[in-house]
């Protein structure tokens, strides 16, 4: 109990929000790439593979495409963590887009970082059209990672 305790004060000084409700799951924003992610995400949704069903596909071109905005908009409405998905690198089919997600996503995770929230709530993958299980399991991580984390404490209101 006192264990308990300890960890939901440990969380309202991490800046996480403190008490968990008891029927939260988190909600994850997952902008996928079109020619690889979104596919792998459907062929584990067609091979009946098990993973959170509080996960939000958005289907993007090119993990590329990504803004700055569009993750920190996410988390600003109501998610708990923002999946970002995309081809191998080397396989990005408008030929450098993931080398610029992979950069964009350490300069958010800094900025999180630099203002309290915990940067594992953004997290990239590359996973392909063939990789459904890898896309099952990678999420299942994250959102177990999001369940140590707690509710999104910069979420204003659960919009999505
Ligand atoms: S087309 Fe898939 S990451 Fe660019």
């Amino acid at each position: 109990m006192a264990d308990s305790k300890s960890k939901s004060k440990k969380k309202a000084e991490d800046g996480t929000g403190g008490e968990t409700p008891k029927d939260w799951n988190p909600r994850i924003v997952g902008f996928l790439c079109n020619w690889c992610s979104y596919t792998g995400a459907d062929l584990a949704g067609v091979s009946r593979l098990q993973y959170t069903p509080e996960f939000i596909p958005i289907r993007v071109m090119c993990s590329g495409s990504v803004d700055v905005a569009y993750i920190l908009k996410a988390l600003l409405e109501g998610a708990d963590g923002v999946f970002v998905g995309g081809c191998h690198l080397g396989d990005c089919h408008y030929l450098n887009g993931n080398y610029k997600a992979r950069r964009r996503v350490v300069v958010v995770k800094e900025v999180l970082e630099g203002i309290g929230i915990d940067p594992r709530r953004l997290h990239l993958e590359w996973v392909s059209a063939s990789e459904s299980g890898k896309f099952a399991k990678v999420v299942s991580t994250f959102d177990q990672t999001l369940r140590e984390l707690g509710p999104n404490p910069l979420a204003k209101e659960r919009l999505l």
